[in-house]
This record gives structure tokens, C-alpha cells and sequence, in this order.
């Protein structure tokens, strides 16, 4: 299935909400579940449209995920965040990977002062681990009681990928 990534327009506001309202998707992302589509559309226009690294994952240019590459500022501009979800009904196809795989060569030429992309991950989103594993991220190691994730304080798992490292292609 081929997939392709663009900005987000107004008009995704409906596909947007089917994932970003889904209580599984957003079981472990630092944002919570939207719950209407006002709250979409603000989110869309205030957050995701003025955002100079926020993709949607697009199949027949319908949104179906969001990534995200946030860079950082001041003495952290050497690297940039990674953030990134899709709908529930693609998961396990490998399509979050390939996504990521475009955006992290384009991200690197889009910001020349990041050389490393991380990314943290809650311990017991496995799922989330095992694609930034198969693209080759280095595993860094646990921060311990590092956040509050829907109320409980979780450890983290920090991922990082330098632009140096190579991405493992499709396995
Ligand atoms: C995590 C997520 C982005 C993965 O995207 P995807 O396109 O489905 O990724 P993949 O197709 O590579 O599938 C996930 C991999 O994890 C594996 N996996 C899934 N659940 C797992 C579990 N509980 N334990 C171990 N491995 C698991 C799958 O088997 C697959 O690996 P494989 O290719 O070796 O079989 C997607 O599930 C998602 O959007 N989750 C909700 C939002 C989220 O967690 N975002 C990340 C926040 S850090």
C-alpha cells in the first residue's frame, strides 16, 4: 500500500478525529484523547498546520496517522523529538516504519543543525520499541519514573538515532 506525507489541511479533520479519539491509540502518547471535533479542528489549525515538522501519513491522501519532528531550541538544536501514531485499523503493516523512513532523511536536511532525532518511549509500549528497533534506533537505556503518562508516573525508554547512523532498510 503505498503511502505518502503532507501538511495538514482543514479538511482531515474528520479522518483526524477517528484516530486521535481512539482511546487505544492514544493509550500511551503524551497528548490525550480528543473528544469532539471542535477540539480537532483547533488542534489541526492552532497546533498541527503552524508546525514545522508535522506530517500527515496519507493513503489516497487520506489521513490515516500523524509524525511529528519537533526541534529543539538554544543549546538543544542539535536534536530534534520524534512523535507519531496511526489508526488502529493499519496497524501491524509496517506503515509507521516506511513513514518514518521518509520523514527522517527529509527532517535532516530540513534542519542542518539536528544531528540526532530521539525519541521516549513508555515502557510497556512494545510496539512503539520494535519500530524504532527495525529502523535501527540505539537504544539508550531506561529513565526511571521519568513522566506522568493518563495519570501514572512511567518509566521512559530513550531511543536515539544520530544522523551518522544508518536506517535499516525494510526487513
Ligand atoms: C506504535 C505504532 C506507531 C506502530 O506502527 P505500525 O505501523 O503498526 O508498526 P509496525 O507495522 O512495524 O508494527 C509494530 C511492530 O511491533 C510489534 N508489536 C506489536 N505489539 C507488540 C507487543 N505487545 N509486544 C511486542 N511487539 C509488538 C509487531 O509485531 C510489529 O513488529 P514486526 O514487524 O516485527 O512484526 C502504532 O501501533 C500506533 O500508532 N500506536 C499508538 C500510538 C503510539 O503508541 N505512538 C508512539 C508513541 S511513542
Amino acid at each position: 500500500m503505498e503511502i505518502t506525507l503532507r501538511p495538514y489541511k482543514i479538511s482531515d479533520v474528520d479522518d483526524f478525529l477517528k484516530y486521535a479519539g481512539n482511546e487505544n491509540v492514544t493509550r500511551f502518547t503524551r497528548w490525550n484523547t480528543c473528544t469532539s471535533k471542535e477540539e480537532a479542528l483547533s488542534y489541526i489549525k492552532e497546533f498541527c498546520i503552524p508546525h514545522p515538522y508535522c506530517r500527515s501519513i496519507c493513503i489516497h491522501d487520506s489521513s490515516i496517522g500523524f509524525l511529528m519532528i519537533i526541534p529543539q531550541s538554544g543549546d538543544n538544536k542539535c536534536r530534534a523529538i520524534l512523535g507519531y501514531a496511526l489508526a488502529a485499523e493499519y496497524w501491524g503493516q509496517g506503515i509507521v516504519p516506511r513513514a518514518l523512513r521518509m520523514a527522517i532523511s527529509e527532517g535532516f536536511k530540513e534542519f542542518p543543525h539536528v544531528v540526532r532525532l530521539e525519541a521516549t518511549v513508555v515502557v510497556e509500549n512494545k510496539a512503539s520499541q520494535r519500530v524504532l528497533d527495525k529502523l535501527g534506533f540505539h537504544k539508550e537505556g531506561i529513565l526511571r519514573k521519568y513522566t506522568f503518562n493518563k495519570g501514572q508516573v512511567k518509566d521512559l525508554v530513550m531511543y536515539s538515532l544520530l544522523s551518522t547512523d544508518p536506517i535499516l532498510p525494510n526487513s
